[in-house]
């Protein structure tokens, strides 16, 4: 574990000299670096990964920005913290030495939502990503360019957090600044499931060999 560069996170290198993506893991509130650690050879074996732990606390609860409410953004600490975890891949990038252009993030929960804001607000800095129980998390005031870049939204029918018409609202606002985007859902709640990661990895196999 290093706290170096601005978040306490975890770097595990992927077989070498591999022209796999580099998977950011962003974990679910409560979660921590080590959390999805297992998940990124389950999506893409071989593939570095690097996992951070989010700044803000909630009672004691990591998490990558602040909320109101379950559901309710404090945007103005979403704005800032995405551009803090975007300076953080960098700067990774350039530490570790992997490629920053082909960086895919895989969240959860409010990981995902970060990581959706961080397309939003920060396009170029994700080459794509797996998006697991996500929501919108803002409404960028600029149309970012996503011309191009492949998001899995991994939605479950019967989320309690999240109501499904705002995971659509997602995936049309996504698909509205040109990303290809692949929605699926889940028979199943916020939680994640066997068939969330099957389905995932399909994606991810499919989308690597092209990248
Ligand atoms: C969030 O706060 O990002 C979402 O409500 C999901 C959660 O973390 O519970």
């Amino acid at each position: 574990m290093s706290a170096d560069l601005g978040f306490i996170h975890r770097w595990v290198p992927g077989v070498a000299g591999s022209s796999l993506p580099t998977l950011l893991l962003l974990h679910g509130t409560g979660g921590n670096e080590s959390d999805l650690l297992s998940l990124g050879p389950m999506l893409l074996s071989g593939a570095s990964v690097l996992s951070p732990r989010g700044n803000v606390s909630e009672n004691g609860a990591p998490r990558f920005f602040r909320r109101l409410a379950e559901g309710v953004f404090d945007i103005e600490d979403l704005i800032a913290r995405t551009h803090e975890l975007a300076e953080f891949v960098g700067a990774a990038a350039a530490h570790y030495g992997f490629d920053a252009g082909n960086v895919i993030a895989v969240g959860y929960s409010n990981g995902a939502n970060i990581a959706s804001s961080m397309m939003l607000l920060r396009p170029g800095t994700l080459a794509g990503g797996i998006l697991l129980r996500p929501m919108v998390p803002l409404e960028p005031d600029s149309p970012p360019d996503l011309s191009g870049t492949p998001v899995y939204l991994g939605a479950g029918q019967m989320d309690p957090i999240v109501p499904t018409d705002n995971v659509t609202r997602l995936a049309e606002l996504l698909e509205g600044y040109g990303a290809t985007v692949t929605l699926t859902w889940q028979p199943a709640g916020h939680n994640l499931t066997r068939e969330d990661v099957q389905s995932a990895r399909e994606w991810i196999e499919g989308v690597t060999r092209v990248v």
